[in-house]
């Protein structure tokens, strides 16, 4: 088969190549679990381990899986295979595509569940209900919320099916027209929230001062890993999603270009987050350490006491939701594209069926806010901590380091100088770091916090 066209379908531009994988990459990990892990990590040392990651390991690596994306062309479990074969290495390298198609689905069976909170979040706005709110009303709606099983699984459910109806809709249509529109306004909303933090709570400075002065004391080396699981989640990789939009990615386009672009994006939106939902917190009296709640207890507040919160908070969770669709159709192409590819079937059928799925493991992270807050699994946590957890803290990082280990070292070298050919000045560092950094930095990690 050529090796110029997916037969998944194309982005009809280098531009909407970078919408998609920034949309993949812009979502609930940048405005809602940025900022409260952050919060439960002590702030500016967190801030500071999560930019090194992005930079040093999640660059390169963010490179590497478009250049194998692309160069593959197919799922990444396919793409793989035949990578591996065509570089003369062992099928085992596969196992990149099958572990990162399972994180893909952990991910989006909790990823769906957060996103439906957001969705029910437009309406709570849009009625009124968070006008003039304070801290305590916040918290109370927000627990009263979570704690109805019904109502969590119902926006859940809602969610997982806007998801399967784009995903299904393809590459092309429907997808890109939203991204093109939405994350642009996303950006515009989420300034004028920064505006509001720096003028209106008079907190600004020590919501700064925590994002960004390192107090060691509160670092350890789990804090380190949850860094780290935070770059590979923000910038969706380790899992093959950024795998998988490569392949329809046009030939002619830089690829550590436009990689060092996604990062810039999505980073900005992170610290952006974190700047409008610290002061809020200080200024409410509110702990940094809340935890997944953080997003949905703080805005309200912000919302609730401006001007037109009511009109701006609907639209600004319109936006977060969108943001989180354009990231969970993500989640779901390695495994569609491959479900397409093995079986044959259209690509409706194949988001239907890794759609069905993950709403069915997303049941176990929905009842973790409530009738299933005592079930644990791993160490006494809960059945979405733990998915969470083995995902983002484990099977990114792995993913992660087996593509830069294998674009590195294995994959044959024609294949990296045609990709890379519209990179030159920077594909020697590239391959430097790509070899030795950015394994050995997961590595280290790794091994900080497991021995
Ligand atoms: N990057 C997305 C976010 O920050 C989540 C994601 C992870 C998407 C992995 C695809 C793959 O919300």
């Amino acid at each position: 088969m050529s090796n110029t066209e997916s037969a998944h379908g194309m982005w009809s531009s280098k531009l909407m190549f970078i919408l998609a994988a920034a949309g993949s990459a812009v979502g609930l990990g940048n405005i809602w679990r940025f900022p409260y892990l952050a919060g439960e990590n002590g702030g500016g040392v967190f801030v500071l381990a999560y930019l090194v990651c992005i930079f040093l390991i999640g660059v390169p690596i963010l490179a590497a899986e478009i250049l194998l994306g692309r160069a593959g062309r197919q799922s990444p479990i396919n793409s793989m295979r035949n990578l591996a074969r065509q570089s003369g290495t062992s099928s085992f390298w596969q196992l990149i595509g099958w572990m990162g198609a399972l994180a893909g689905f952990m991910i989006l069976s909790f990823y769906a569940v957060i996103a439906g909170w957001a969705m029910s979040y437009i309406v709570e706005m849009a009625s009124g209900n968070f006008v003039g709110t304070d801290a305590n009303r916040a918290s109370q709606v927000f627990g009263e919320f979570t704690a109805d099983a019904v109502s969590v699984v119902g926006w859940h459910t809602l969610f997982m099916a806007l998801t399967i109806y784009i995903a299904a809709r393809g590459v092309g249509r429907g997808l890109e027209t939203t991204v093109r529109y939405l994350m642009p306004a996303l950006f515009v909303l989420l300034l004028m929230l920064v505006f509001y933090s720096a003028l209106a709570t008079g907190h600004f400075k020590e919501g700064l001062m925590f994002l960004f002065s390192p107090d060691l004391d509160a670092f350890s080396t789990d804090s380190l890993l949850v860094a780290m699981g935070q770059a590979f989640f923000t910038l969706s990789l380790g899992m093959g999603a950024i795998m998988a939009y490569g392949a329809y990615m046009p030939k002619d386009t830089s690829i550590i270009g436009t990689a060092t672009t996604i990062a810039l994006l999505d980073t900005s939106v992170a610290l952006l987050s974190g700047m409008i939902i610290f002061p809020l917190v200080f200024a409410n009296g509110l702990q940094p350490s809340e935890g997944p709640g953080l997003m949905f207890i703080t805005l309200p507040i912000a919302f609730g006491q401006m001007p037109g919160g009511q009109i701006f908070g609907a639209l600004f969770f319109v936006l977060v939701s969108f943001a989180a669709i354009t990231s969970s159709i993500s989640l779901m192409e390695p495994a569609v594209a491959w479900v397409v590819e093995k079986l044959a079937v259209t690509r409706a059928k194949g988001a239907v069926l890794v759609g069905i799925i993950a709403w069915f493991v997303g049941l176990g992270s929905a009842f973790s806010f409530n009738i299933g807050a005592d079930f644990t699994l791993l160490s006494g946590m809960t059945f979405f901590d733990t998915m969470d957890y083995l995902s983002n803290n484990i099977l990114l990082p792995l993913g992660g380091m087996l593509i830069a280990i294998f674009a590195g070292w294995f994959l044959k070298d024609q294949i990296v100088e045609d990709e890379l050919a519209g990179d030159k000045a920077w594909s020697n560092l590239w391959r430097v770091i790509t070899r030795f950094v950015a394994p050995t930095g997961v590595m280290v990690v790794f091994v900080m916090t497991f021995l």
